[in-house]
């Protein structure tokens, strides 16, 4: 299966200059779908995993699948002002201006074994902030995994020590 070619890019968007990677067609795909869920199932199936976090948005299609394979909960990390619950909270910087992660404080219990799931790390600002949430948790936070990482932007600088899995890159 040749993920890669399963993935849109779409040029100029959403500013000039930019090539967006848009998995919407990889998930539209069923065997591209399927398989990048069934590699994250075998990857995990054996390493007592309790808990998926999945980041917003699309972080919530591959990892709820994943958790739902593996038979374990599934935790939201959610942009700011969606959990209804006690939260904590982590703000990161964007290009412009900074962003707010949230997660309920009472979704991961000191160490519980998780891995952290998304789309894509770019910057990484965002799983860097996931990854700040987990761990103020206590979480044992085994692994961050992507589909696809845009290694040039050096996202993985911003989870130092912590593993990164990435089943696609884009230059
Ligand atoms: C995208 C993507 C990652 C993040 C990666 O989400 O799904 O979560 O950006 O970028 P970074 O590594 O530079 O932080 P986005 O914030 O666009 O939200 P969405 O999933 O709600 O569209
Ligand atoms: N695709 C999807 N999400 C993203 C991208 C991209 O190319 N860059 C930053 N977030």
């Amino acid at each position: 299966m040749n993920l890669k070619e399963t993935i849109r890019s779409i040029p100029d968007w959403p500013i000039e200059g930019v090539v967006f990677r848009d998995l919407t067609t990889l998930m539209q795909n069923p065997k591209s779908f399927a398989y990048a869920c069934d590699l994250l199932y075998d990857r995990y199936k054996d390493k007592g995993i309790d808990k998926i976090v999945g980041i917003d948005a699309r972080g919530f299609v591959f990892g709820g699948v994943v958790a739902y394979k593996l038979g374990i909960g599934f935790v939201p990390v959610r942009k700011k002002g969606k959990l209804p619950g006690s939260t904590i909270q982590e703000t990161y910087a964007l290009e412009y201006g900074t962003d707010t992660l949230e997660i309920h404080e009472d979704a991961i219990s000191p160490g519980e074994k998780v891995v952290i799931v998304d789309d894509l790390i770019a910057t990484g600002g965002t799983v860097g902030a996931a990854v700040k949430l987990v761990k103020n948790l206590g979480a044992d936070l085994l692994e961050c995994a992507f589909v696809v990482e845009l290694p040039d932007l050096k996202g993985r600088d911003q989870i130092d020590g912590c593993p990164v899995f990435a089943m696609v890159e884009f230059e």
